[in-house]
């Protein structure tokens, strides 16, 4: 019999748990020649700002020890552009797209949720909190509980669509920033984004990135990465959604036992453009060996 892979994230059904994570699978189109879309749970487009962004200077990726470090800055074509030439494509495939989004204000994360609110291709909202507040001395929003708060506030008033907030791994605990986003109106958790990190060319006695300071992604952050969901999933009664070094349908499984109700495949995409559609079908085969009918009944099963 074939194992029920399905689950559900704030009213959102998905096929699923797999997620194609912010930033490493384009705007969903790019992969279409890669992976078959309609076998994977839903999509998450790069990070939009309101206005479209170059990004940094390079060089802005290194490769690190299991696992890659980007200062890409936040490159992306704007709301406007994503509305008008992205959106489109998403309409023709039968998988949800998240829309993942950023601001420096308050104000800019609000006007962000109220445009894609109204965008029919996109399913759900995932705000990315790990930007830095301008109007208070460049500190990140994702590292303050307050701030946080403030952001998810202001972006539920804006949108009716379900809401994942995106957590920093930067901070010294998680739970805090996770209760303060649950209480704030989030529906759904993601984490983690990237541990900040450098690179230094010793020849040169240079950093190897132009920003100097980059995020670590890939297997290197697994082991944080699967500390903290289940650590937040333990502690907040929303869904959470997996996320840092998943490589292949095991790790994905360790997330999901961990307490993750679905998983985003960032890094692995970089490095084997079919990785999301694999990881879905591997788990898919290691439930069905393993005699297990529903993905569902693993979700936080860890025994400790
Ligand atoms: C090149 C690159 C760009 C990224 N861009 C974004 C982004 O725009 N918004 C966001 O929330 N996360 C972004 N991320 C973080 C990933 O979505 C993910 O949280 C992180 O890479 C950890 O997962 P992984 O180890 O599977 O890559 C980016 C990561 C990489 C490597």
């Amino acid at each position: 019999m074939k194992p029920d892979m399905s689950v559900a994230i704030a009213g959102l059904n998905l096929r699923n748990p797999v997620m194609t994570a912010s930033g490493t699978f384009g705007y969903g189109e790019e992969f279409a020649q890669y992976v078959n879309l309609e076998t994977i749970g839903a999509i998450v487009t790069k990070g939009l700002s309101l206005k479209p962004r170059a990004g940094n200077p390079t060089p802005r990726i290194v490769e690190t020890q299991g696992g890659m470090l980007n200062a890409i800055g936040l490159q992306n074509v704007g709301i406007d552009a994503f509305i008008a030439k992205k959106a489109p494509f998403l309409r023709t495939i039968d998988t949800p797209a998240i829309a993942n989004f950023f601001g420096n204000t308050i104000d800019e994360y609000a006007e962000l949720a109220r445009r894609l609110d109204a965008v029919p291709e996109v399913a759900a909202l995932e705000v990315n909190i790990s930007c830095p507040n301008v109007k208070q001395g460049g500190i990140v929003f994702g590292t303050d509980p307050r701030c946080a708060a403030d952001v998810v506030t202001a972006c539920r008033e804006a949108t009716a669509k379900p809401l994942i907030v995106k957590l920093s791994p930067n901070v010294t605990d998680v739970v805090a920033m996770a209760v303060a986003c649950a209480e704030a109106g989030a529906d759904a958790l993601s984490l983690i984004n990237t541990l900040t990190g450098m690179a230094i060319d010793l020849e040169r006695r240079r950093p190897v990135l132009a920003n100097v300071t980059g995020g670590l992604s890939g297997p290197a952050i697994k082991p944080v990465a699967l500390r903290m969901v289940w650590q937040v999933a333990r502690a907040v009664s929303l869904p959470v959604i997996g996320i840092g070094g998943i490589m292949n349908a095991r790790d994905a499984l360790e997330f999901i036992l961990a307490g993750a109700t679905a998983v985003q495949i960032g890094t692995a995409s970089f490095i084997n453009p079919g990785a999301s559609g694999e990881i879905a079908a591997g788990m898919e085969a290691w439930l069905a060996e393993h005699g297990v009918d529903e993905v569902r009944s693993l979700i936080g099963a860890l025994q400790v």
